[in-house]
């Protein structure tokens, strides 16, 4: 029997990059034949050098063009991952991108959402909970992945050397490793069928910037201070910086309801990760010890 192929959205992103990193020898000791999809195959020259195969997507041609436009890459995939990025057109590339995997056949997609309460009034987590009950009136067998903030947004709280600065105050979020993520991922990738219609929480555990600061002292022995800052200026860095001022709006307002204590985090999250991947999450200690060089110098 052929190797179920598999293709992965967002392979340039964090969590796809990783997870292609996770699969490539499974596909190289067919186990499973990996297909990447990108808008942009001239940086994917690293990926046709492993001999995986790179197909063109670009979801936002499919309000243009038709889901034929999108269709081409899905053609003969078995298992789809999808991840979109940040920004409001995730809904439409969302839908596209199911409307063509059903159209195509595809059996089982894993998508990436976002760890939040069922009745969250949080805008952009709402969407991601309408992406999931679309995916799920689609009839395609599917896994949800739901994860906390990645501990890799800590690398864009370094200002000056030694301060991270932040926008929730002392409050405390769940964090997840990109890499855990991938991993979860990559699991319910090779075998889906015992994941079918699961959704996963993923984060390893809650930390305030003063208790994450702190551990980075240990971690790097040097000094640092964490430097609370407004949530209005995470927007218009982000803005300016050419990021959608919707979804920054949106992220803005966890920031905010974050720091008031309004927004609370879901309960009975952390062992998800050690249930399916098979290994403990990685710790915030784990993830500060093996990327250090990212908060030194
Ligand atoms: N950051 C957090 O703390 C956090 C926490 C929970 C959930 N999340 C969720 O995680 C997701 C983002 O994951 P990430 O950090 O891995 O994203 P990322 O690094 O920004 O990557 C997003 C990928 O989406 C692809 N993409 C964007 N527009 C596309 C289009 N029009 N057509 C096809 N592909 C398109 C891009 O691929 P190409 O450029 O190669 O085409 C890119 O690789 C979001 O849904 C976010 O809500 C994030």
């Amino acid at each position: 029997m052929a190797p179920a192929t598999v293709l992965v959205m967002g392979a340039t992103g964090a969590i796809g990059s990783a997870l292609v990193d996770m699969l490539v020898p499974d596909h190289q000791e067919g186990r499973l034949r990996l297909v990447v999809a990108t808008r942009r195959p001239d940086a994917a020259a690293w990926l046709r050098e492993r001999a995986v195969e790179v197909r063109r997507l670009d979801l936002d041609e499919a309000e243009t063009a038709g889901l034929e436009a999108v269709r081409p890459a899905f053609a003969g995939v078995d298992r789809v991952f999808l991840v979109t990025g940040y920004d409001v057109r995730m809904l439409a590339q969302s839908k596209a991108a199911v409307d063509a995997a059903k159209a195509e056949g595809v059996s089982h997609l894993v998508h990436v959402g976002v760890s939040a309460a069922e009745d969250t009034t949080i805008v952009h987590f709402a969407w991601h909970q309408l992406v999931e009950a679309y995916i799920e009136r689609s009839g395609l067998g599917h896994t949800h992945l739901r994860p906390a903030s990645f501990m890799q947004n800590l690398r864009l709280s370094v200002g000056a050397p030694g301060v991270l600065t932040h926008f929730v105050g002392e409050a405390r979020p769940n964090w997840v490793d990109v890499s855990d993520i991938a991993e979860v991922a990559a699991t319910v990738l090779r075998d889906p069928g015992p994941h079918d219609g699961r959704a996963y929480d993923l984060a390893a555990e809650a930390a305030s910037l003063s208790e994450i600061t702190e551990l980075l002292g240990k971690v790097t022995g040097q000094p640092w201070r964490y430097e609370p800052a407004e949530p209005p200026a995470f927007y218009d860095n982000m803005v300016a910086a050419g990021a959608d001022p919707v979804y920054m709006a949106c992220v803005r307002n966890v920031f905010e309801r974050t720091r008031n204590g309004s927004l609370i985090e879901p309960d009975g999250v952390f062992g998800t990760i050690e249930a399916v991947a098979g290994r403990p999450a990685t710790s915030l200690r784990e993830f500060l010890e093996r990327n250090r060089e990212l908060f030194s110098g």
